[in-house]
């Protein structure tokens, strides 16, 4: 049996008293790769905020690697959904890296010595070494990307949550994306939100469903309807039932 590194347990969430999730139960463990869909508004952004512990639950558990959230930050790397810096704001693809080793910072504000190298080590695993100096608002939608994936995991997380990263990008990025990730795999737990079905099913381990409430599949128990937005617990898997 491995070892869960994360357990959320009767979680229930909800934006002004309007219900985004409830009854959630779920378990990861080490070294899974699990994609997560389900539609606009389904709740899953909130999902990934509560396991970051930028949001508190209102009700059930959420134990990330034995503790709350917030006290395990040092171990995640996030991707957020849509994280848009100014174009015309002059920072470099290498000062977008730094900005991940917040953790670390002395209390002056100084970015700790071997910054820069470890920045640049991080970008030259997702092959954007090249684009260290180059202004980050030049870059296309998947050089960003892919930045943004080096800024995430410059402090080598257990742990790492990207949301939507491939929304904005062309084909050709995004299996790029995904082929950096089949990389990245080997080395930390990914947990990705992407309304990619095709490519995460022949990715992933398992899938997560979420739809105010969150269902876990296997790869062959997703359905041709949810690329059509109709989303349904498993129909045909009897072992679903009695495997658990
Ligand atoms: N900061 C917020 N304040 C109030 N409602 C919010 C906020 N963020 C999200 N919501 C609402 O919560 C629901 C789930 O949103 P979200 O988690 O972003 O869904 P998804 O990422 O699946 O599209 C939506 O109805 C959304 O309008
Ligand atoms: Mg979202």
């Amino acid at each position: 049996m491995k070892e869960p590194i994360l357990t959320i347990d009767g979680l229930d969430f909800a934006f002004d008293g309007s219900p985004v999730l409830e009854n959630v139960h779920f378990t990861v463990e080490k070294g899974e790769f699990i994609g997560i869909f389900g539609p606009n508004g389904g709740g899953k952004t909130t999902l990934l905020k509560l396991i970051l512990g930028l949001i508190p639950p209102q009700k059930g558990k959420i134990l990330l690697f034995g503790k709350p959230p917030h006290e395990v930050r040092g171990k995640v790397g996030y991707v957020p959904q849509a994280l848009r810096f100014d174009k015309a704001f002059p920072i470099s693809a290498l000062e977008v890296v730094r900005m991940g080793i917040l953790s670390h910072l002395t209390w002056w504000g100084g970015f700790p010595s071997g910054s820069k190298e470890k920045a640049r080590h991080a970008l030259e695993q997702v092959g954007m070494a090249h684009k260290a100096d180059e202004a980050f608002g030049s870059l296309s939608g998947g050089e960003a990307q892919r930045v943004l994936i080096a800024r995430a995991t410059v402090e080598n997380p257990e742990l790492l949550i990207l949301d939507e990263p491939t929304a904005s990008v062309d084909q050709a990025a995004e299996q790029s994306i995904f082929s950096l990730l089949d990389q990245l795999k080997q080395k930390m737990t990914i947990l990705m939100v992407t309304h990619d079905l095709q490519t995460i099913i022949d990715r992933a381990g398992r899938l997560l469903c979420v739809h105010r409430q969150v269902t876990s599949m296997r790869n062959k128990e997703v359905c041709e309807h949810f690329a059509l937005g109709l989303y349904h617990t498993p129909l045909t898997s009897k072992d679903h039932f009695f495997k658990k």
